[in-house]
């Protein structure tokens, strides 16, 4: 089993992880949400800074954790794509040149392929085939699984990812950044089926719908229309119910259509990844779904839902074992599909 040290720098979390194999031996993740939450989302510039300050720290902290010397690594990696341009650079600099300079192989990671990944922390991880439901705030994907490094994408958003819905309706219930843990918290006590909330369909053009695909928009808009009603019936807003009501449906639909793809596909095995799977409806509603239709099912780990780079060291230590790594001429892609993740692990670098 190789070990590695991962940063992961794509988005506003500054993170760096040992890992060996499928054990975390260390990890660490600076959040800057409390930064970008005065902006209402996340302000690339301020990110890139931030992560600049921060990573040198977090790297210093995760070797000590390990107790292991740059000497003793078999990798170093950095999430290469897709993500906010200037925030993956940190990463990617860092971890190239320390790779350089510790004559270590550099593995680029795509930052999907991470979120997969990170349910092989589980102490019972899926074996392939599975179906992996990975749902973040720049992501709402069904991705079949046939091999590590082996990704179709079966399903998607045709709007909003999963975790920007929550955004965005957190915004317009007066809630905080991120949305998804404050319409979490709000709902608690909520009446999650009080209001009759749209589960988005995407319309082929030859008719009829595309089965496993999602659309969060017009939800969106229903949320709207019925915060502006009960406003101007000038009725004190019922944000509890609100809320449940929009967790709610945003489960069903994303456990439904998962259910139904997976079925679809003869597969036996549905996988929940992404931020937006740290919810915990979400994560009632899938195994009572997955119990009913006699499907197993693996959650990621609560602390590896939510970006970090021990999931990006699992990714890397997979390729490593492989017997790949990438160039350390690889630059960053701000994006790049999942299905072309094994391309980050070509020669000449893909980008
Ligand atoms: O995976 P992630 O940390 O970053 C991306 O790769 O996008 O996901 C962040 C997203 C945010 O949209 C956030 O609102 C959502 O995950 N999220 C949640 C919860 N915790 C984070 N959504 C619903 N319920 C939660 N408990
Ligand atoms: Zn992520």
């Amino acid at each position: 089993m190789p070990t590695v040290l991962a940063l992961e720098t794509s988005c506003d979390e500054s993170a760096a992880a040992v890992v060996h194999g499928r054990t975390v031996l260390a990890s660490a993740v600076a959040s800057q949400v409390e930064e970008h939450a005065r902006w209402g989302g996340v302000v690339p510039e301020i990110a890139s800074r931030r992560h600049v300050e921060a990573l040198p720290g977090l790297i210093e902290q995760v070797m000590r954790g390990s107790g292991l010397a740059m000497a003793e690594l078999d990798g170093i990696a950095a999430t290469v794509c897709p993500g906010l341009a200037g925030a993956l650079l940190v990463a990617s600099v860092t971890g190239r040149t320390l790779a350089r300079l510790h004559r270590k192989p550099f593995l680029g990671i795509h930052h999907l392929e991470g979120h997969l990944c990170s349910a092989q922390l589980d102490s019972d991880p899926p074996q392939p085939p599975y179906l992996v439901l990975l749902v973040s705030g720049g992501h709402t994907e069904l991705v079949r699984v046939d091999a590590p490094g082996q990704y179709r994408r079966l399903g998607r958003s045709h709007d909003d990812a999963a975790g920007e819905a929550f955004d965005k309706v957190a915004r317009l219930l007066g809630l905080g950044y991120p949305g998804g843990p404050a319409i979490a918290a709000a709902a608690e006590g909520g009446d999650p089926h009080r209001f009759a909330l749209p589960k988005g369909r995407v319309s082929r053009p030859e008719g009829g719908f595309y089965p496993h695909d999602f659309s969060f928009s017009g939800l969106k808009t229903a949320m709207l229309r019925q915060v502006r009603a009960l406003e101007a019936s000038g009725a004190m807003l019922p944000v509890a119910d609100l809320a449940a009501s929009f967790e709610q449906v945003v489960a069903e639909v994303l456990v439904e259509r998962s259910c139904r793809c997976a079925r679809d596909q003869g597969l036996g095995t549905l996988v929940l990844v992404g931020g937006v799977a740290a919810n915990q409806r979400l994560r009632r509603l899938l195994e009572v779904q997955c119990r009913e239709l006699g499907l197993r099912w693996r959650l990621a780990p609560l602390a590896y839902c939510t970006d970090n780079a021990a999931m990006i060291g699992v990714a890397a230590c997979q390729w490593l074992s492989h017997g790949t790594d990438s160039s350390t001429a690889l630059g960053i892609a701000a994006r790049w599909p999942l299905e072309q993740a094994a391309d980050l692990q070509v020669r000449p670098a893909p980008f």
